[in-house]
């Protein structure tokens, strides 16, 4: 995603640094060249092998260690496409505000003339000072402000590094990374909710993260998103709420049209109610009750089916009446949630469904899918081809699965 791109990850000494090692990770994966360089005081946070092992390049502190004729500060400015200084401390700010150079940090800092993203993180009351607050005016560059939360001195304030996975988007974003431009995605999110009657329904526990960090990095890899869901979301690109499997599948249908990709994430309810009661069901004297329950449609099932005729009709020639030949169809991706033998499933899956890809994820584990902000996935292609995602948040792995499949 980054690749070509040389990032200049300038590491000031805050306990936020621990951090940074995940945003050099993310980077990597985007297969961006990362130049780590760290003010002194960095390394009483995190040592120099971490960051070079990870950064896969030497990590540059000393000013006056040179090792050829270039001036270090210049080389390193004239190499990179851009400067992202996080943690930023107030110390840092404040010198590269008013042009002090004392260190290789701010001395290439004081040379940049690229973009230059900083991401402070501090005390709440340092944040709030004055002298603090003009400084950070006088920077020319992208400021990602702190976030409010417990901080590690104990406070609860505004203080706290913003997500990592906001300094990396931001970093694309300024780097115009649009590989997805002009392209439509529809992605659906969230479980569906099927009504028993006006207060009562069924439903699952998949919380929508999944489909939201898939549309929110389409999004910023410039495609035309229209996010499909069952939750309360708030976006700047086009948001659908949906609540049933049959609302979710009118929706789907409806964007389907002009699509060039469907990720279908939700978890769709396989039955609904036969018959929802119109007013709230009374509490009988029988111990059991049964509900009948009907079968959903299968919205993937069906894309698949739509997809699949349409191209054998365009190979045919022959116009069949339930829908016009396109020159196009959309990749058509689906979710796999299972509890047990999650790649015997998936691979049964992905070929009863018919879908180009099927993202398998285990949601047994606690620590990774439904609800989490991580997940891990395998990646199956209608070809028989697999691929492991290590867990990560699931911007990271949503990033990976569009670059997989895209
Ligand atoms: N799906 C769908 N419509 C349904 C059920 C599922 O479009 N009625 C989609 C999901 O959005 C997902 C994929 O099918 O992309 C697989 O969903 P999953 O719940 O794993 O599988 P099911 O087909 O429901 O099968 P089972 O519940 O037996 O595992």
């Amino acid at each position: 995603m980054l690749s070509g791109k040389t990032i200049l990850l300038g590491i000031t000494g805050g306990i936020a640094s621990y951090k940074i090692c995940e945003l050099i990770r993310m980077y990597k994966r985007a297969n961006a060249d990362v130049q780590v360089v760290c003010t002194p005081n960095a390394l009483n946070f995190v040592t120099k092998l971490t960051l070079q092992t990870l950064s896969k390049n030497n990590v540059a502190v000393e000013e006056f260690d040179i090792k050829n004729y270039n001036p270090e500060h210049i080389s390193f400015a004239d190499k990179a496409d851009i400067m992202v200084i996080a943690p930023a401390t107030a110390n840092t700010i404040s010198k590269i505000a008013t042009g002090v150079a004392d260190n290789l940090l701010t001395s290439i800092a004081c040379a940049f003339t690229k973009p230059v993203i900083i991401a402070p993180a501090m005390n709440c009351h340092m944040w709030e000072n004055p002298i603090i607050q003009e400084n950070l005016r006088k920077l020319s560059c992208t400021v990602l402000e702190p976030e409010s939360g417990y901080l590690a001195c104990g406070y609860l304030g505004k203080g706290r590094l913003c997500k990592i996975e906001k300094i990396f988007d931001k970093t694309a974003e300024i780097l115009n990374y649009k590989p997805l431009t002009g392209k439509k995605f529809v992605i659906t999110s969230g479980g569906t909710f099927e009504d028993i009657d006006p207060v009562r329904y069924i439903s699952n526990y998949s919380s929508g993260k999944m489909g939201v960090a898939l549309a929110d990095s389409a999004k910023n890899l410039g495609a035309d998103v229209t996010l499909i869901t069952t939750k309360d979301v708030s976006k700047k690109y086009n948001v659908i709420k949906v609540k049933s499997a049959l609302d979710m599948k009118d929706a789907v249908m409806r964007e389907f049209d002009n699509a060039d990709c469907v990720i279908m994430a939700a978890a769709v309810a396989d039955y609904r109610v036969k018959e929802t009661a119109p007013q709230k069901m009374k509490k009988t004297d029988e111990d059991e009750i049964t509900l009948t329950l009907v079968k959903n449609p299968d919205i993937l099932s069906e894309l698949c089916s739509l997809k699949a005729r349409g191209q054998e009709d365009k190979k045919t020639g022959y116009i069949a009446c339930h829908h016009d030949i396109r020159t196009s169809y959309p990749l058509v991706v689906g979710f796999c949630a299972e509890s047990e033998n999650l790649i015997e499933h998936a691979k049964e899956k992905i070929t009863k469904k018919g879908c180009d890809y099927l993202i398998a994820n285990d949601i047994s584990r606690k620590d990774i899918g439904f609800s989490s902000d991580y997940n891990e996935v395998t990646i199956l292609d209608k070809n028989g081809g697999m691929k492991k995602l290590e867990r990560a948040d699931k911007m990271t792995i949503a990033y990976q699965i569009l670059e997989e499949i895209f």
